[in-house]
């Protein structure tokens, strides 16, 4: 490249943030007291109020349910007797119907707690037995509102998690159109990052990859020259051999496209296909020179696969080698700029494949 990139940066993806809005809208909501005694009603209300809750106290279901419709309500505090045959497990079930969000904790007799018990399989939060004492209603109460903050704080973060996964998804896609404009700017390299991406899979799968290392080098492939973004078309599709400047221009695109996906940190895994595919065994490569062992796998992976759909594609300066001259020409290769045993292993990796012959003949 000659200048820096005018491509938009792909490092959109904002840093996932846990917001506490559930938090304060928590202390916010109310809680609905039902009882039919009107003493006990008025006792457990005032006590909730005076521990910071907001309370609305009722005496039956009809008030209950125009509570609950009305208000935002996290939890139900119903005595399990309440007049003229209603009863706490009726507004459970309700509750649990309309309102799966909010909590019951139920009020009970001794003689109730069978009942209570039952209750807790069908999806109460828990029971105080009468008479309780004011501790007792005041760890119930901490104890749904620490297990609705647990929820909300797992919802949120599952949500975050789907957000997260989406983003990425888009951002790979974006990429991709990048890859598939740069293979774009020239005639000659159509298709380029796409032949590669298909040769790195195979030979991913013949050096026994897994599935998921497998797609990474496949994706590797795709996006390896996504640097040449901002290389001038002039220079890509010279029908003559590159002047030394004109070369280093070409050299710089690895780098370049290392510095587009630096700052995404879901891309890291990507980067030293990007960066080192045209190192070399010797350690004469670029951009950074390395010494052939310190070259990772999946970059040599990239780098042969590069390379043989390099000579056996027709470029503006040459037509595309044959079969046995692009045999020859990898192998010539091996020992000196690529370890012999990728060498011998990507050319039983392509054998038989359409993919890897020369442009025209497949
Ligand atoms: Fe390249
Ligand atoms: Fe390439």
């Amino acid at each position: 490249m000659t200048r820096e990139s005018d491509a938009p940066h792909p490092a959109l993806v904002p840093a996932p943030v846990v917001d506490d809005r559930a938090w304060h809208a928590l202390e916010r909501s109310s809680i609905l007291v039902v009882d039919d005694d009107p003493g006990i009603l008025a006792t457990v209300t005032r006590f909730l109020e005076r521990e910071g809750h907001v309370v609305e106290g009722v005496s039956d279901l009809t008030g209950a349910r125009a509570a609950l419709a009305a208000r935002d309500v996290f939890l139900v505090v119903t005595d399990i007797t309440l007049a003229y045959g209603e009863t706490g497990l009726q507004l459970l079930a309700e509750v649990r119907e309309t309102h799966p969000g909010v909590e019951v904790v139920l009020m009970t007799a001794n003689s109730e707690v069978s009942s209570a018990v039952e209750a807790l399989k069908h999806g109460a939060f828990d029971y105080l037995c009468k008479p309780f004492p004011f501790e007792q209603l005041r760890a119930a109460v901490s104890h749904v509102v620490d297990h609705i903050r647990a929820r909300e704080r797992a919802a949120m973060l599952d949500q975050i998690e789907t957000r997260r996964m989406a983003e990425e998804e888009q951002l790979e896609q974006f990429l991709v159109s990048m890859a598939t404009a740069v293979d774009a700017k020239s005639r000659f390299t159509a298709l380029h990052s796409q032949r590669v991406s298909g040769l790195c899979r195979l030979f991913a799968e013949a050096l026994g990859f897994d599935r998921e290392r497998t797609e990474l080098v496949a994706l590797g492939g795709r996006l390896h020259d996504i640097g040449k973004i901002g290389t001038p078309d002039a220079i890509l599709d010279k029908p003559g051999p590159l002047t030394a400047q004109e070369f280093a221009v070409i050299q710089e695109h690895p780098a370049k496209g290392d510095e587009l996906v630096a700052p995404v940190k879901a891309l890291a895994r990507l980067r030293p296909m990007i960066r080192w595919h045209h190192e070399t065994l010797d350690g004469k490569g670029y951009p950074d020179g390395l010494p052939g062992d310190a070259v990772p796998e999946e970059a040599w992976v990239v780098k042969v696969a590069d390379f043989w759909e390099a000579i056996t594609a027709r470029r503006p300066y040459r037509a595309p080698m044959s079969l046995e001259q692009a045999v020859a020409c990898l192998r010539g290769e091996a020992g000196v700029k690529i370890p012999r045993d990728y060498v011998e292993t990507f050319l039983e990796a392509i054998q038989g494949a359409p993919l890897a012959l020369p442009a025209g003949t497949a």
